[in-house]
């Protein structure tokens, strides 16, 4: 069988604390991709979870009295409750603790062990320990040359690791990277990538034997898998990879992991590498997108910046949430977030252009024509322009959410807004409204209005799924917002005569601050 699903992921993230406005940054924006995909008839497939692994969570779990897998079993559900509060409908979510990860990671560790080329072999890691938390720090973890967690001195020591070598895969990736330039996007970091890979690549750590939390190597299990090797390999397990073979052949390659550019080394040259070696196609594609900042820094829990997302939600409600985030800051670059900068968004674009639109068209349906959508008209008038604007929306919102360009795809659909918005104040129904003589051009108009509005309802559907859908029920469409597809149902005429509206509360009511 084919590769026939759009298979998408956003890295999984470390549990040791609750989530932030950043990590909900990737999330949102891989679900809006995801949901763009399906609405045009594609089979998705989301993947998210976390990474449970690694020296960090058994030290975390002790300081709390708590065994590792029981502590990350605390955690986990923070992660998953703001997914589920932000509308992120993902396929699946996968815990690097689960069985069905420690037999795709065994059996990605043994087929590199035994590609016959010693891609993995036993050297020796030299590093900083704590002996008081059993743990490696790099130079620049410690505090003033101190461990950060004791303010002890640390002990430089050497330890038996096994490596990658990933230092024999220079020339395949340079290949690779030619052959589908594609493969890392945005096109700085593909930069960033090709110059990092012709520089010269060291071979890795996948081992420790310093603690024993992780999966044990086949082959030695003294060792556990150091955490990149484990964590990349998440991807292909929930593909399928061990315990599913013909699943695997539909879901690989991915097509797009989407990551923050923090982790841009191990995604775009770690994960091939390991791949090439194990006999596994690459994915189709990495794509970094940049910082959320806050206050001119990158946003991070250690820095005590970290925003949790319930905080804007609440005030902001949950569609105002992922719109903003996707439109104000131009997906791929560095941004930052400031909440005066999300009051002025929310005001101009969904308060304003978007909700005050809604609720002036329904209210003059409700008032002029009895609450029903009229009759089309015969002949053409002035209102083509919003069938113009309404298909040509819908063509750029395409081209450019499949280019990732996320920002630009929600500014063409916010362009057709302002069309109708315009359109409106030209033509002036309420003045129509007075004119017995002129009932057929203010049927026209609205008839038009109503019709722009479906079509936006369905182009909003993937980043604001519920005012989409109030939007849709307000416009008493029959059939169900799910069942849409692009780019058929930006066809113009859709909208039956005689529906019946039902006007109901402001989508985006005004925000004083
Ligand atoms: O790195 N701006 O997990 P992590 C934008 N477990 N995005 C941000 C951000 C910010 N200020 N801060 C975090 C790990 N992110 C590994 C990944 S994948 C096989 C293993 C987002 O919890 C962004 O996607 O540190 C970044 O790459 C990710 O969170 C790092 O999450
Ligand atoms: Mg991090």
């Amino acid at each position: 069988m084919p590769k026939d699903v759009f298979y998408v992921t956003t890295p999984i993230y470390y549990p040791n604390d609750v989530p932030h406005i950043g990590h909900a940054y990737t999330t949102v924006a891989t679900d809006f991709v995801a949901r763009y995909h399906r609405l045009r008839g594609e089979e998705a497939f989301f993947l998210t979870g976390t990474d449970e692994h690694g020296k960090k969570v058994p030290q975390a779990a002790r300081d709390q009295g708590l065994e590792p897998q029981e502590f990350v079993d605390r955690m986990e559900p923070r992660w998953r409750e703001v997914w589920e509060r932000l509308d992120v409908a993902y396929d699946d979510y996968i815990r690097t603790t689960e069985p069905r990860h420690e037999k795709a990671v065994t059996k990605l560790l043994t087929a590199v062990y035994e590609n016959g080329r010693d891609d993995i072999y036993l050297g020796t890691y030299e590093g900083l320990y704590c002996v008081s938390c059993e743990a490696y720090y790099t130079e620049d973890e410690l505090v003033n040359g101190l461990c950060p967690i004791h303010a002890s001195p640390v002990e430089a020591v050497s330890e038996e690791n096994y490596f990658f070598r990933l230092s024999a895969y220079q020339d395949r990736l340079l290949e690779h990277y030619e052959a589908h330039p594609e493969a890392v996007e945005p096109e700085a970091r593909r930069n960033e990538v090709l110059s990092t890979i012709k520089g010269g690549l060291r071979d890795f750590s996948i081992s420790r034997t310093s603690f024993a939390w992780g999966v044990p190597l086949p082959w030695d299990p003294k060792h556990v898998c150091y955490v990149w090797f484990d964590a990349l390999t998440n991807y292909v397990t929930a593909a399928g990879y061990a315990e599913d073979p013909a699943r695997f052949e539909r879901m690989w390659p991915a097509d797009v992991h989407f990551i923050g550019k923090d982790i841009l080394r191990f995604h775009a040259i770690y994960w091939p590498a390991m791949l090439m070696a194990a006999g596994v196609e690459p994915p189709r594609q990495v794509w970094a997108h940049g910082f959320l900042l806050v206050g001119g820094e990158k946003m991070s829990k250690t820095r005590l910046t970290g925003i949790h997302p319930f905080e804007l939600v609440d005030h902001f409600g949950v569609d105002a949430y992922r719109y903003y985030f996707l439109r104000e800051i131009q997906f791929g670059q560095d941004g930052s977030f400031s909440w005066e900068s999300m009051v002025a968004r929310y005001n101009a674009d969904l308060a304003n252009d978007l909700g005050n639109l809604a609720s002036r068209v329904l209210a003059m349906l409700d008032q002029y024509v009895g609450g029903r959508v009229p009759q089309p008209p015969r002949t053409h008038g002035p209102e083509v322009r919003l069938a113009e604007a309404a298909r040509g929306a819908a063509a750029e919102y395409d081209e450019r959410v499949l280019a990732m360009d996320l920002t630009g795809g929600l500014a063409a659909v916010w362009g057709c807004v302002g069309e109708v918005n315009r359109y409106l104040v030209e033509v002036a129904p309420w003045a129509l409204a007075k004119d017995q003589a002129r009932r057929a051009e203010l049927e026209a108009c609205l008839y038009a209005s109503a019709e722009a509005l479906r079509i936006i309802a369905v182009m909003i559907s993937p980043v604001m799924p519920r005012a989409a859908a109030r939007l849709w029920e307000q416009l008493g469409i029959d059939s169900a917002l799910e069942d849409q597809r692009l780019p058929e149902a930006a066809s113009w005429g859709a909208i039956a005569p005689g529906t019946r509206v039902r006007r109901g509360d402001a989508l985006f009511p005004r925000l004083e601050g």
